[in-house]
């Protein structure tokens, strides 16, 4: 399942992102302030890390977990924290403020248990990104209800995975994903990014 990404591992952040710097920046961004803030230094977990080249731009305790050896030995070769482990088994050995899992959610084998499995051992909140014509946003939130994430905060991230665009249109971008235009654009292209956490709820 991960062997075709083991001849990728080893450029796979400056392969596979045109501004590696403007899009993982950005994404950690939304980590941050999307759903309760993240604080400096909290712990977060993210899930399918790939080389972990996310950690570079989130001031959080990060440890990456990958089941490609190929990407585990990546991370590592950044002297980002990485395991070797399946993400639909993978247990952190204290629960973490944050769970994240970026291009990655089709990994779950049974989405309802995976979202079961990280709500127990996520305090604050979990951080992932979809694609609305791939999956009903409502039946992902009725996953997340039955795991416990009552809470459910969407953004379209309109900064472009495979193109790299100057700085001002970058900033035109993300200005626009709080406009209501930007959900329009989700129906040919880009992703959601989502924070799902539980409300205050008695
Ligand atoms: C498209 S890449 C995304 C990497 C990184 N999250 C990013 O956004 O750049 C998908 C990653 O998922 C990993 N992966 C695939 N199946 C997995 C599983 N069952 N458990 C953990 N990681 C998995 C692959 O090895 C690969 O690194």
């Amino acid at each position: 399942m991960t062997d075709k990404y083991a001849p990728q591992a080893e450029h796979w952040t400056e392969t596979a992102y045109a501004d590696p710097a403007g899009y993982l920046a950005h994404r950690a961004e939304l980590v941050v302030s999307l759903g309760p803030r993240l604080e400096p230094g909290e712990r977060v977990l993210d899930l399918a890390c790939g080389d972990g080249g996310l950690a570079a731009f989130l001031p959080a305790d990060y440890v990456g977990v990958d089941a490609s050896p190929e990407m585990v030995a990546a991370a590592r070769l950044r002297s980002v924290d990485a395991e070797l482990a399946d993400l639909n088994e993978y247990e952190p050995p204290e629960p973490v403020a944050a769970t994240l899992c970026f291009r990655a959610i089709y990994y779950a084998r049974d989405r309802r248990a995976f979202f079961e499995h990280v709500a127990g051992y996520t305090e604050k909140k979990f951080v992932f990104d979809l694609n609305p014509r791939q999956y009903r946003v409502g039946d992902v939130r009725a996953d997340l209800e039955a795991a416990g994430f009552d809470r459910l905060e969407l953004r379209p991230f309109l900064v472009p995975q495979t193109l790299a665009l100057p700085r001002p249109l970058r900033t035109l971008a993300i200005a626009l994903e709080r406009n209501a235009l930007a959900r329009a654009l989700l129906q040919a292209r880009f992703t959601y990014v989502c924070a799902a956490f539980r409300g205050t709820k008695t």
